[in-house]
């Protein structure tokens, strides 16, 4: 199954100066064990983001040179690293950022979305093509937690979306 997981504020922002608007530790964690043990398809940016990235990620770029990590591979491609990815064998899922998102979401069965009902600064927006109206709500849970750039409790709501039909990926071209 692919599925993609993200977190976004109540005005839409994803991500700030190549990070996170927010800081919710708790929120990052729920992330990790998530997708632990998932293979990952990831744009360039998060990627580069990212102080630790696991085995069986695969890397949305066009620069045929990029140099990767030890267990990442580029791919030039959504479709391909969607496709490289459910070859591992591993649940697959889409981490972001928004482009990737936005590629990526007709072939996702699942959406693990955080709703941060908190307003951000940030530079990045989640992908207005996705809409979460041709989605349906399976699961949700809520919590609140201390942010700690502000001080401020928050209110986190982890959502999971559903499509029922998401569309077939064109076969591996090998
Ligand atoms: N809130 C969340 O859940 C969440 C999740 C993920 C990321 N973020 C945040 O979002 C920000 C990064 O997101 P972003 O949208 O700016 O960048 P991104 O999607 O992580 O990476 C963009 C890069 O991916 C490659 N790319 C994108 N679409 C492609 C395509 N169709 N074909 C080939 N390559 C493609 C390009 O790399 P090249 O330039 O190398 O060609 C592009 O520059 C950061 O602040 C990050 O922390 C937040």
């Amino acid at each position: 199954m692919i599925s993609a997981i993200g977190a976004v504020a109540s005005n839409g922002m994803l991500g700030l100066d190549g990070w996170l608007p927010w800081d919710i530790p708790e929120e990052l964690a729920y992330f990790e064990r998530t997708v632990a043990g998932a293979a990952l398809v990831i744009g360039r940016l998060t990627y580069e983001s990212m102080d630790v990235v696991p085995e069986d990620s695969f890397i949305v770029s066009r620069q045929s040179d990029l140099v990767m990590r030890p267990g990442c591979v580029r791919v030039d491609s959504v479709v391909t690293g969607l496709q490289c990815a459910l070859a591992t064998g591993k649940p697959v899922f889409v981490i972001g950022g928004a482009s990737i998102y936005a590629a990526a979401w007709p072939y996702c069965r699942r959406f693990f979305l955080t709703r941060i009902e908190m307003s951000f600064e940030g530079d990045t927006l989640f992908p207005d093509v996705i809409s979460a109206g041709d989605w349906h709500l399976v699961a949700e849970d809520r919590k609140i937690y201390l942010e700690k750039r502000t001080g401020q409790p928050v209110v986190c709501r982890f959502l999971q979306y559903e499509q029922e039909s998401p569309h077939k990926l064109p076969l591996l071209d090998l």
